[in-house]
């Protein structure tokens, strides 16, 4: 039986995907990821699955699969922040397991602003409320954002919750040619456009 790979491949520039990650992408049978990071790897010509459905879904294929095929399932980002370990890890046994890490979105992002993290609260806004959290405690937070959480409706709740006066900072679709980095006031972000792509910092 085959050990299942989970591979932090970083924000997605393959420049920015460690060798020892390549190494396990090159290596294995195939390669389980969804639509953006698979386009990463499109020139190794490896067997893929795209993961587009459930999570439950998905590791019920890779169960099987991984009967006959060394899999591994590349995760954007590193695997342990706001991904996927924790659902293999509760599934399978830790020693049916590989994780390699990677590059974290908020990693990059911190290193291209030329700002150490550590005093920030690093959070993802899935399933969260907004009002739990409290702005003034740490030097800012950091998001991940998703469909419904768009930097422009955290800057609406920014100022529906009295801090006017934060700056933000957007990350959008980083590491990728079309890479943008924006620094505004919640007045502003709040009628912005931004891609699906992007990590906020909220700073004070
Ligand atoms: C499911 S979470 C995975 C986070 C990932 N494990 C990490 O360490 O960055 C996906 C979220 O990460 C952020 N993200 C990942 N790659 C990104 C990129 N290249 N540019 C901007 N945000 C990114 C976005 O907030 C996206 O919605």
């Amino acid at each position: 039986m085959n050990s299942i790979t989970i591979v932090g491949i970083g924000p997605g520039a393959l420049e920015l995907v460690t060798p020892i990650a390549l190494k396990a992408i090159e290596d294995c049978d195939l390669i389980v990821a969804g639509k953006r990071n698979l386009k990463t790897f499109e020139h190794l010509g490896k067997e893929v699955l795209e993961f587009d459905s459930g999570i439950k879904d998905m590791i019920e294929k890779v169960e099987y699969l991984r009967t006959f095929k060394k899999v591994c399932i590349a995760v954007s980002g590193d695997p342990g922040f706001y991904s996927f370990l924790d659902a293999f890890i509760s599934k399978f046994d830790e020693s049916e397991l590989t994780v390699i890490p990677g590059i974290s979105s908020f990693q990059y992002l911190f290193s291209k602003l030329k700002k150490s993290w550590k005093n920030f609260e690093l959070l993802s806004l899935h399933g969260r409320i907004f009002d739990d959290i409290d702005f003034n405690k740490r030097e800012g937070v950091l998001f991940l954002t998703d469909k419904k959480n768009t930097p422009s409706v955290i800057a609406t709740n920014l100022l529906e919750n009295g801090y006017c006066n934060m700056r933000m900072i957007i990350g959008e679709n980083l590491s990728y040619d079309d890479e943008r980095i924006t620094i505004s006031s919640p007045e502003t972000i709040k009628s912005m456009e931004f891609s699906d792509l992007c990590v906020v910092v909220i700073e004070r």
